[in-house]
């Protein structure tokens, strides 16, 4: 069993099959939180130590006893009102604007199978999935203030062949009187002791995901979005790694947020040493009214835990994220080869053009066409059109069915993209309904890209731009769609009348209702993520959307940086990432074609550029890139992935992706420095079948597992810079070589 419970005790031990996590209920009713590590047996109470320690309260009951404290006891869901000076994930306010609670054990249910949220994206364990067959399970402890009337309901899910445990939090006010949550987060971490690391991933627009290790002080380090989305700053994820942690060594958690919207994450080193990692909602512009009868959730959070370094830990995420998180045929399926027009014509394109274009992508091997921006309403420019979701006929030539009938004709799927959330002021929908974007009575709004957000936390807004764009993706052939989002939320204000501080949440809620129904309505549809390239990359969306445009950066040597940060959590097949012209359109940069195509099947893999503009050398490179993409598809779409270097400290970028089972293994290179009379990098391979030989497809040469594990592989020493290679390698058996021999 996943869980197990030992009622007399109260204490309950979740396993997986590398890590335990323990908490138990102590005398006075609180949750403690035990442990969370490498697996183990027992009860680990003796963690627990008890001092006296001024200027950190007792409760009530402890009756004088000053070695018992909530101010420094590791607990699972810490709030304000209990003594805890702390980080809390909860606070409540009363009706009379009192911020306090008290939460105590009330009981627990244990499910078979892992629990849902409605109308929120989780994990899901597939019965039909060998990795989880049917041993997960849900663990839901009660904590209750009897004053306000107040459940928390905390919810564990255990997959245990993962190695994951989620969490997720339904709070419900079962008395007379409304209460207003000001914060509710859905995960904490309380670590007694140890020195470590904290890991984030902080950026920009069009750089993100950039990774920062610091070695956690005394303070609090904190990361968040109040931009309505996860964001391009801060991508909703924290590590805490053990401060000598590596790749293969050490012990490392991770914590990342299911969910698209602001979220907050913190990491304290206390007074005693000890230290607090928590994540959820950004509390800053909640303030969520609870009504009698009403219940809100906290969205999960998925934890894992390695006692091996980092790239395990990676490892649970990205196969948790790709076969747990994602759904629908793209899941498993090697997607599309596709030619995206944005960097290829930006808004200036005709329907002649895009047949052009996919005649041109049709030579090369390309399976598709995505027509981007530029496409309806008058929208030549992007000052004007957004929320009119019907083709510009006239700039086109000819209906959207016509249009996309001419490119089926070329031997090309069509694909088209849309920016449903938003309105331009200049467009038929805002003169309509100039209520149903968000603005602030009276005053001018804040403008990003020149455009408004559409209230999505109201459901007439969502039906009706639900009719539209369904209307339009019904009205032709079209197989993918690019979902966009291009600024930030500000002037937070429902025409509708919600309070403010519930205004983001229930966007959100709104903005997963509508991906939903697509989900459910267009089930064979390919959908693409994007906001202004990575701006809302996190497990809320890939529930629905299997891949996320990774960066409006398509210069292949600034996405080695953006693909390493990406990979500490999310899988190689969720990373959008294209072959675009040189010089590069986002940094002047030129980089060969090679190391180019190399860096983009680091992703899912496509183009961004006119073949038209193309000489016939590279429309040749371009062919064999497809087929080879198509050759290693597998391993970008099914495999396991190693980061082998650090793209920011190191003078190459490197990485492996290999089959589970060992079989084989493809490493891509790429040096990011060139120096005269140069040193040798090596490259060290990880994961191989240890005693073993692998092949080297290209050249037949056999080489020993365990040397190119623990020396690695020489680089070549060439002139010129950003040069690539790859290796692509199959495992011979020990037992044939011999017998070959
Ligand atoms: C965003 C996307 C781009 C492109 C443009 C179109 O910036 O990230 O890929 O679709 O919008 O306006």
């Amino acid at each position: 069993m996943a869980i197990t419970i030992n009622s007399e005790k109260k204490l309950f031990t979740l396993n997986t099959k590398r890590t335990s996590y323990q908490m138990h209920v102590d005398r006075y009713g609180y949750l403690l939180h035990l442990y969370y590590g490498r697996k183990t047996e027992g009860d680990m109470d003796f963690l627990l130590t008890f001092q006296d320690r001024g200027f950190s309260g007792n409760p009530y009951e402890a009756e004088g006893d000053r070695t018992y404290s909530m101010d420094f006891l590791p607990q699972e869901f810490p709030y304000l009102g209990n003594g805890d000076y702390r980080r809390v994930l909860f606070k409540v306010a009363d009706g009379n604007g009192t911020v306090d609670c008290d939460l105590r054990y009330a009981g627990y249910l244990l499910m078979d199978g892992k629990y849902t949220i409605p109308g929120l994206p989780s994990v899901y364990a597939d019965d039909t999935n060998r990795d989880t067959g049917k041993d997960a399970q849900t663990l839901i402890i009660t904590l209750v203030d009897e004053l306000l009337k107040l459940k928390v309901e905390l919810y564990y899910g255990v997959l245990p062949r993962l190695d994951i445990i989620t969490r997720a939090v339904r709070i419900e006010n079962y008395g007379t009187v409304p209460f207003t949550l000001e914060k509710a987060q859905s995960a904490c971490l309380d670590f007694v002791t140890g020195d470590y690391d904290a890991i984030t991933f902080y950026g920009r627009h069009a750089m993100e995901r950039n990774m920062q290790r610091s070695h956690v002080g005394h303070g609090t380090l904190t990361i968040g979005s109040t931009r309505g989305t996860s964001s391009h700053q801060y991508n909703p994820v924290l590590l805490l790694v053990d401060h000598m942690a590596t790749e293969d060594y050490g012990h490392c958690y991770g914590m990342s947020f299911v969910y698209s919207g602001g979220f907050k994450g913190e990491i304290e080193k206390d007074q005693y040493n000890q230290i607090r990692m928590q994540l959820g909602l950004h509390d800053e512009l909640l303030a969520y009214p609870l009504n009698p009868g009403e219940v809100f959730w906290a969205p999960e959070v998925v934890m894992s835990y390695s006692s091996k370094g980092m790239a395990r830990l990676s490892q649970n995420f990205q196969r948790c994220t790709r076969r747990h998180i994602c759904r629908g045929k793209y899941r498993d399926a090697v997607r599309p080869v596709l030619i995206n027009s944005w960097e290829a014509c930006y808004f200036n394109f005709t329907g002649d053009k895009l047949v052009e274009l996919a005649r041109g992508a049709k030579e090369l091997g390309v399976e598709m066409l995505v027509m981007d921006d530029g496409w309806f309403g008058r929208r030549n420019d992007d000052m004007r059109g957004l929320g009119d979701w019907k083709v510009n006929e006239e700039k086109m030539g000819c209906s959207l069915g016509e249009l996309v009938s001419r490119i089926n004709e070329t031997g090309l799927k069509f694909g088209i993209w849309m920016e449903p959330e938003m309105v331009n002021e200049d467009s038929d929908l805002y003169r309509e309904h100039p209520d149903w974007a968000m603005t602030i009575p009276g005053r001018h709004p804040v403008l990003g890209r020149n455009q408004l957000i559409l209230d999505f936390s109201r459901k007439e807004v969502v039906d009706a731009i639900y009719d539209q764009v369904s209307g339009i993706l019904r009205s032709a052939n079209i197989e993918y769609l690019k979902w966009d989002f291009n600024r930030s939320i500000f002037n937070v204000y429902s025409h509708a009348g919600l309070t403010q501080g519930q205004v983001l949440y229930d966007y959100v809620l709104g903005l997963y209702d509508f991906l939903e129904r697509l989900n459910r309505d267009f089930p064979d549809m390919l959908i693409e993520g994007c906001s202004g390239g990575g701006g809302r990359f996190d497990m809320g969306m890939l529930y629905y959307t299997p891949q996320i445009w990774c960066s409006d950066n398509t210069d292949a040597i600034d996405r080695l940086r953006i693909q390493y940060g990406t990979s500490f959590v999310y899988p190689v097949s969720s990373v959008g990432a294209h072959v675009s012209a040189v010089p590069n359109e986002q940094t002047g940069r030129t980089v060969a074609l090679s190391t180019r195509g190399l860096v983009a099947m680091g992703g899912t893999f496509g183009y961004e550029l006119d073949p038209a503009k193309l000489s016939d050398a590279e429309k040749d490179q371009i062919r064999q890139q497809i087929l080879d993409f198509k050759k290693y598809a597998h391993l970008i779409t099914h495999g396991l992935y190693y980061r082998l270097s650090n793209p920011f400290s190191d003078g190459i970028a490197a990485w492996e992706m290999f089959a589970e089972d060992q079989s084989e293994a493809l490493i891509s290179v790429v040096c990011l420095e060139v120096h005269g009379n140069m040193t040798v990098n090596y490259v060290r391979l990880r994961g191989l079948r240890k005693d073993c030989f692998y092949r080297d497809e290209a050249t037949g040469k056999e080489y020993p597992a365990n040397a190119l594990m623990q020396i690695g592989l020489p680089v070549p020493v060439e002139m010129g810079e950003y040069r690539s290679y790859r290796w692509h390698f199959r495992l011979v058996k020990k037992a044939e070589l011999s017998a070959a021999e």
